[in-house]
């Protein structure tokens, strides 16, 4: 069933992401390890359309979506299921996904899509929930839901979860380059803490409590594409680079294409080149195309899941 045309659909899109920063600490007695991370919404999105139902039911349709459950495993099915709990709505929903975002691409693609279907479903049943108490919602889903309601620049502390807004000036380029399969999350995490424990970082006694470096926040601010660049890291690229070593290559590609520098965006394997100004974004995507390389030009920040108008 496809309910994208029709106007009784609730309409919502919501973006990927990337980690500009991303520092990981010890973990903790729920196996969700300490974060301090700067996320930045960026212009590539999920499209999720909702139609009154009396159950819940989704299809998934675009890039990846044979390998996205079409059952109540769908994180934007539970989302439903959870804000119609919360709101004792007796109904349910049909949701269609349009997927740009890559499956298990280290850009929040599941996330965006659990916060478009909250946002989708508290407009349809018109349940009248507050930002924050979406908020509270979305965290209980996943660490990145709820800056994929937030949208942005944003710091995210705790689990990534607890979120203060950054300030950002002006938009920054990026140019993603994307890999044919996906890399597991909590398995990324796992290889850091392997590669911790042989290389004894950390091992004695891992923070569980991080701060962003104040050199990423000046640079943010500064507008400057040069000062951002020089501050961007992830914690968690050395273990994605030793489960998927062609990213390497990736890396260095982008970079001798132009791009100020090139990080692996979360738990990978997407690789996001930040560059310096739109025409240079746009040669480095031209160029790794030539070699082969399949890349987007996308901008960011940008707003978090929001209701398409008509
Ligand atoms: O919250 P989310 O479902 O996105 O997290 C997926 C997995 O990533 C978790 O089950 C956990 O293994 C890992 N993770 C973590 N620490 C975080 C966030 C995620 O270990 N702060």
């Amino acid at each position: 069933m496809s309910i994208a045309p029709q106007s009784t659909a609730v309409h919502v899109r919501a973006p990927g992401k990337v980690n500009v920063y991303l520092g990981v600490g010890g973990s903790h007695d729920d196996g969700y390890h300490a974060l301090a991370t700067v996320f930045q919404a960026v212009s590539l999105y999920e499209d999720v359309y909702a139609e009154l139902s009396d159950e819940f039911s989704v299809t998934v349709v675009g890039e990846g979506s044979d390998a996205v459950p079409h059952d109540d495993r769908n994180l934007a099915v539970r989302a439903a299921k959870l804000l119609a709990g919360a709101a004792d709505y007796r109904g349910g929903v049909h949701l269609e996904i349009h997927k740009s975002v890559p499956v298990a691409g280290g850009m929040g693609g599941g996330s965006a899509d659990a916060a478009a279907a909250l946002v989708a479903c508290d407009a349809l049943w018109e349940t009248g929930f507050t930002t924050a108490q979406l908020h509270e919602l979305a965290a209980r889903l996943g660490a990145d839901v709820p800056f994929a309601l937030h949208g942005g620049t944003a710091v995210g502390t705790g689990r990534g979860d607890r979120l203060n807004p950054a300030l950002a000036k002006g938009r920054f380029e990026w140019v993603l380059v994307f890999d044919d399969e996906g890399l597991s999350t909590p398995l990324i995490y796992q290889r850091l803490d392997e590669y911790r424990a042989e290389h004894g970082a950390l091992a004695d006694d891992p923070p569980l409590s991080l701060d962003v470096p104040m050199g990423v926040l000046h640079a943010l601010r500064s507008g400057e594409p040069g000062d951002l660049a020089a501050t961007i890291h992830n914690d968690l690229q050395v273990a994605a680079l030793r489960e998927r070593p062609s990213l390497e290559q990736t890396l260095t590609l982008g970079v001798q294409a132009g791009a100020l520098r090139g990080l692996v965006s979360g738990s990978g394997p997407t690789v996001a080149f930040l560059c310096s100004t739109p025409e240079s974004a746009e040669q480095v995507r031209a160029e790794l195309a030539a070699s082969g390389v399949s890349a987007v030009h996308v901008h960011g920040p940008v707003p978090g899941a929001r209701v398409v108008p008509g």
